[in-house]
Formats: structure tokens, C-alpha cells, sequence
């Protein structure tokens, strides 16, 4: 099948009246030279990627040693979502609440309408439909992306169920429908050589949560552009999710079964590039597994969870794939990632070797002797050792089918979901944060959520390093009012006949030299068996001013040396840091006073009072 030759004949999959006025709208506006609707096959797949080959955007690497995977490089302008780029459009300012960019919807509109005008002239439009979660499951929600990036289609296809099955839900109803539209902005005039990653300066990520749509422009990196994930399952699901009494939530979902076979399922938000895809993906240490202790994926980075008609919380992963870190994802970090990742995964923006095969830092301790780098240009570790050029951008990352990770839970695609028994709350703080403890009821956990704070990644454009507050990891994802999120978070545990047990963990406490404290990793099992244990009532704790801590005895350090001193160390409670702390907490709550909930106001209060 040529993809070329579908340029100019367009032929719907669909025969919704409504979609298909929207897409004759749209090709009205943005004028693209063909439209393509996309089945999801794998040979429209394998055409993509072909032309991606030949345009210079894909570069197909070695067969026998990476069978099906592709490496992208990005323009250097475009490697990470743009959180100052990103806007909450709702009819009202306090609607979107004064964490989020909010611009008039008006105005907006009449911005958009010059920027999309004509933005896909010389470019295919392709009509991608999507649903994220199972197709069919009651928690699932249906998107129409349309895009001029043959790049965001093929990612789509391994993050999200999409083509002919989605058409075909879509062919009965359109009222439920999330139209999305995305263009990188980069118009090609009769005869203008196209660029490998064409990308525009001026950037847009716009959401209109009332209406339920999202339009995004000048990007095709990520987030930016792949809209099924932040876009919709986050900032306009999580609107959907408050008006529904539901939630929508930037964590990962995992399964810990026990040598008795019991399982117990906890949803953890970690802020972007803190660490969701490790855990998701955590491989007990041998002592662990020599018992029979397992840890199941469910998901890496989004979860939607609904009370059942028990009362009890369910999550599905909405996706079907991994967009992951790659930088630090090694054979001994997370074998599970690199088992997913060996075919049928497209890297962004990490290195490519002599071999034909990739690279980034961490994946192995020995650096290849050389390379191209993200850029294109040659890298050894002499030069990296001289100028400080990394072969992989901090931000590259790999787009690999979720089937493929080896710990999938047999449950992970169920359309009903899997039991949430707890939450762990987890930033990236070199100081003050405990490696554990346990919230003391559901209020004082929402309290931890909320008062959150993080260093700052290389996954969104900006500095890198500095603490800023990110609540319930949700931040740049919230697409509504902060102080009405908390709110719902309170609500919700009203209805339920179970209450989830609610946790924070730190792994990234520094000591005195800079170097990180705790092993993490796999070693974070020790961690997860006291949160097992304690969900199920039976590991012991202690009473804490912040909450409930474990004492040394009560993890099991076989097979890791790890003194009582060091333990002591990574738990300890430094009154002064803790003054700080609080008071940095507020600063947040007086930005959102005016909606924040009260509950927050006393678990404040009573903090401040055991401290
Ligand atoms: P997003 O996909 O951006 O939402 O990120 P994520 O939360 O899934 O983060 P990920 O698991 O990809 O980890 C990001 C970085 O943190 C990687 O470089 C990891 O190597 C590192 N990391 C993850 N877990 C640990 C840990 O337990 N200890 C330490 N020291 N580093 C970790
Ligand atoms: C994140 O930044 O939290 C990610 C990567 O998961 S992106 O899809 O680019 O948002
Ligand atoms: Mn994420």
C-alpha cells in the first residue's frame, strides 16, 4: 500500500456525519495537499515509518540486533514539553485557577484561526481516531486527532488503541468524541524542501476544557503532540473525571502479589521524570523473589480510577504504550524497559552507534567508543569528558508497545480495571523528604499530595534542579482549578466504601557528597513490601510528627547492606529543614486560597502543632 498515493485520494473509514464535517472544516482551515485516514495497520505502520526513512526523519537501525526500531532525531528547539507554551482556555480565569496559563477562549479562538490557517499546505492531514483504555471498556474515552506529523501517528499507534475499531465505535456515536488537532506548523510552498523535523518557533498546546477539545501547534515532540496522553488523558480528563466523580491522575498502577498469592494494586504519582516507569517495571531483589514476591505493570504514567458499584477505587491504564525516559533505563537499573524496548520501539533523541544500534547514558556502564549523538554530530567519551555533551538529550525517550514488557499483569488491559488499595506520593528532593511514611488518614494524605514539592526535570523546557511545588504530580497536567482539584480529592473518599492507605516516598535523599542515599530501584521492593504490609494491617509502624514511619526492624533487609545508622539517616526528621518546608507548602495554598479546601487549612494547622 502506498501511503503516497493516498495523498490525494481521501477515503474516509468513517460515515459520521458530524466527523466528517469537522474534517471537511478542518482541511478548510489548514488546507493540507491530501487527507489520510488511518486504519491502525500494520502495513500503513510500516509505510510511515518507510517514508520517514526516505524524508530523513526516522533512521531505521540494525534488523538483527533492533528488528522494527527506528531512531528520530528532534530539531534541538523541540525536545520536551513547553509547560509556559501550555494553555488552560475555560470560560472563566478562576475556572482554570492561577497555576495554569489561562487565556480568554475568544481570544484564543481568533489566535488559533490565524496560525491553522493554511498550516498543513503542502502536507498530508491524517485522521487519526484513538481510544484511551480498551476499546469498549466503560472507563475508556474516544479522540479524533487530526495531524500533519507522520511521526505523532506512528507513536499514537503504540500508545494508543486507534483506526478502523475506534471508526467503527465512532460510526454509532460522536457526542463523546475529543476532537484534537495538531499541526508541527512548518507549511511546505510548491516546491520547498522539507526539513527531517519540521517544527514551528511559536508554540500552542491549548485546551478547552468546557468544550472538551484540544488544539496544539508548532510542536511535535511528546506531550506536545502525541494528544491522547497529557492533553487529553490528563488536563481534559481530569475535567471530565470532577464532573463525572472520577479521577484522572498522573500515576503508575502496579500489582504486588505476595508467596501466598495475595495481590494488592497501588497507584503512585511521581512528577515527570521522578521515577513511574522504574517502579511500574520494579524487579524484586533475589532474596524477594527466592520467596515469591511479584510486581505486575498495570501502567507507567496515567491512571484513571472510578469507584466500582461496591465503593471501591478501580484504575485502568488508558495507554498501550510506554513513552519512557531513556537516559538512566539500564540492564541494571530497569532489565524490564530494556526487555520492552529490543524491537518495535522508536527512540528520540538518543544516540546512535557504529553498529547501527542506540545508546544514552546509563544504559550500560561502558560508553560506546563513539557515536552520533542527538544532533547528528560524532561523540566520543573523550569529547563528553571535555565539553560535557551527553550522546542522548536528558529528555530522549522510547515509544515501546506495553505488550511487550515482560511483567504485564494478566489484568492490565480488564475494562473494569484493577483494585486500588493505596496511593504513594513520591518527589525528587536531595534533602529533608524521609525515604518513607504513611499518612494518617485519608485528609492528611490528600494534605502530602498536595503540599508536594519536586526538583525540576529535563522533561519539561526549562531550568532543571530547582524545587517547586507539584501537586499530586499534577501541576502542569490539571486542567482546572488547583484549589477544586483538592476538593475533589476530599470528595472522593466520601462515596467510598474502602479507603486507599496513602503514602510518600523519597528516593533521591542526597548525603553530604552529593551522592544519592538509597540504592532505589529493584531495592525499593523493601520499601513496597511495608506499604503491602501495612495495607493489609499487618506491618508495624511508628507515630511520627508527619506520619507513620517504619522502624528499622520492620523491613526486611535481607541480601542488601544497609546499616541502622544509614536507615536512621535517610529517615530522620530535621525540625529546621521541616520550618522551611512548611512554610514553603503555604505559598502554594495562598495562591489558591480562595478554592482551597479547609480540611488543607486544619491538616496544616494540626502539622504545625506535632511539629
Ligand atoms: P515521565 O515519563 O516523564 O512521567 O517520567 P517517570 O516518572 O516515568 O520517570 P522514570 O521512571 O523514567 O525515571 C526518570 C529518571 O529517574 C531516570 O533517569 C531513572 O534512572 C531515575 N530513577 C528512577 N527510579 C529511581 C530510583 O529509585 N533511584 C534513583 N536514584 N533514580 C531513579
Ligand atoms: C512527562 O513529561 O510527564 C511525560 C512525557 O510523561 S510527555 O509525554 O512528553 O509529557
Ligand atoms: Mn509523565
Amino acid at each position: 500500500m502506498s501511503v503516497t498515493a493516498k495523498r490525494l485520494v481521501s477515503e474516509p473509514l468513517s460515515t459520521n456525519p458530524h466527523l466528517l464535517q469537522w474534517i471537511a472544516k478542518m482541511t478548510d482551515l489548514c488546507k493540507p495537499a491530501g487527507v489520510h485516514w488511518v486504519d491502525g495497520s500494520q502495513d500503513e505502520y510500516d509505510a510511515l515509518c518507510d517514508e520517514m526513512v526516505a524524508m530523513g526523519t526516522f533512521t531505521r537501525l540494525n534488523a538483527d540486533l533492533w528488528p522494527g526500531c527506528y531512531l528520530a532525531r528532534s530539531d534541538a528547539s523541540d525536545v520536551a514539553r513547553v509547560e509556559d507554551r501550555t494553555f488552560i482556555c475555560s470560560l472563566s480565569k478562576e475556572a482554570a485557577g492561577p497555576t495554569n496559563n489561562w487565556v480568554d477562549p475568544f481570544d484564543m479562538r481568533k489566535t488559533l484561526k490565524r496560525v491553522f490557517d493554511g498550516c498543513m499546505q503542502g502536507r498530508t492531514m491524517y485522521v487519526l481516531a484513538f481510544s484511551m483504555g480498551p476499546i469498549g471498556s466503560p472507563m475508556s474515552q474516544i479522540g479524533v486527532q487530526i495531524t500533519d506529523s507522520p511521526y505523532a501517528v506512528v507513536n499514537m499507534r503504540i500508545m494508543a488503541r486507534i483506526g478502523q475499531a475506534v471508526f467503527k465505535l465512532i460510526d454509532h456515536d460522536f457526542k463523546r468524541v475529543v476532537p484534537c488537532v495538531h499541526s508541527v506548523g512548518a507549511p511546505l510552498a510548491p516546491g520547498q524542501h522539507d526539513v527531517p523535523w519540521p517544527c514551528n518557533k511559536e508554540k500552542y498546546i491549548v485546551h478547552f476544557p468546557e468544550g472538551r477539545e484540544i488544539w496544539s501547534y508548532g510542536s511535535g515532540y511528546g506531550g506536545n503532540a502525541l494528544l491522547g496522553k497529557k492533553c487529553f488523558a490528563l488536563r481534559i480528563a481530569s475535567v471530565i473525571a470532577r464532573d463525572e466523580q472520577w479521577m484522572a491522575e498522573h500515576m503508575l498502577i502496579v500489582g504486588i502479589e505476595n508467596p501466598q498469592g495475595q495481590k494488592v494494586y497501588v497507584a503512585g504519582a511521581f512528577p515527570s521524570a521522578c521515577g513511574k516507569t522504574n517502579f511500574a517495571m520494579l524487579i524484586p531483589p533475589p532474596h524477594f523473589q527466592e520467596q515469591g514476591w511479584k510486581v505486575w505493570t498495570v501502567g507507567d504514567d496515567i491512571a484513571w480510577i472510578k469507584p466500582d458499584k461496591t465503593g471501591r477505587l478501580r484504575a485502568i491504564n488508558p495507554e498501550a504504550g510506554f513513552f519512557g525516559v531513556a537516559p538512566g533505563t539500564g540492564h541494571k537499573s530497569n532489565p524490564n524497559a530494556m526487555k520492552t524496548l529490543t524491537r518495535n520501539t522508536i527512540f528520540t533523541n538518543v544516540a546512535l552507534t557504529p553498529d547501527g544500534g542506540v545508546w544514552w547514558e546509563g544504559m550500560t556502564d561502558e560508553p560506546p567508543a563513539r557515536a552520533i549523538d542527538w544532533q547528528g554530530r560524532e561523540w566520543t567519551p573523550e569529547i563528553a569528558k571535555t565539553s560535557g555533551v551527553t550522546a542522548a538529550h536528558p529528555n530522549a525517550r522510547f515509544t515501546a508497545p506495553a505488550s511487550q514488557c515482560p511483567t504485564m499483569d494478566p489484568d492490565w488491559e480488564n475494562p473494569e480495571g484493577v483494585l486500588i488499595s493505596g496511593f504513594i506520593f513520591g518527589g525528587r528532593r536531595a534533602t529533608t523528604m524521609p525515604l518513607i511514611y504513611q499518612a494518617f488518614n485519608w485528609s492528611s494524605g490528600v494534605y502530602i499530595g498536595a503540599t508536594m514539592g519536586s526538583e525540576t526535570t529535563a522533561a519539561a523546557a526549562g531550568a532543571v534542579g530547582k524545587v517547586r511545588r507539584d501537586p499530586m504530580a499534577m501541576l502542569p497536567f490539571c486542567g482546572y482549578n488547583m484549589g477544586d482539584y483538592f476538593r475533589h480529592w476530599i470528595n472522593m473518599q466520601r462515596s467510598l466504601s474502602e479507603t486507599p492507605r496513602i503514602f510518600h516516598v523519597n528516593w533521591f535523599r542526597k548525603n553530604e557528597q552529593g551522592k544519592f542515599v538509597w540504592p532505589g530501584f529493584g531495592e525499593n521492593m523493601r520499601v513496597l513490601k511495608w506499604v503491602f504490609d501495612r495495607i493489609r494491617g499487618e506491618g508495624r509502624a511508628r507515630e511520627t510528627p508527619i506520619g507513620w514511619m517504619p522502624r528499622f526492624t520492620d523491613i526486611d533487609w535481607t541480601g542488601l547492606d544497609f546499616s541502622e545508622e544509614q536507615f536512621e539517616k535517610l529517615q530522620s526528621f530535621d525540625r529546621a529543614a521541616w520550618r522551611e518546608e512548611v512554610i514553603r507548602q503555604e505559598e502554594l495554598f495562598i495562591d489558591v486560597h480562595s478554592t482551597l479546601p479547609k480540611e488543607l487549612v486544619f491538616e496544616r494547622e494540626l502539622l504545625i502543632c506535632r511539629m
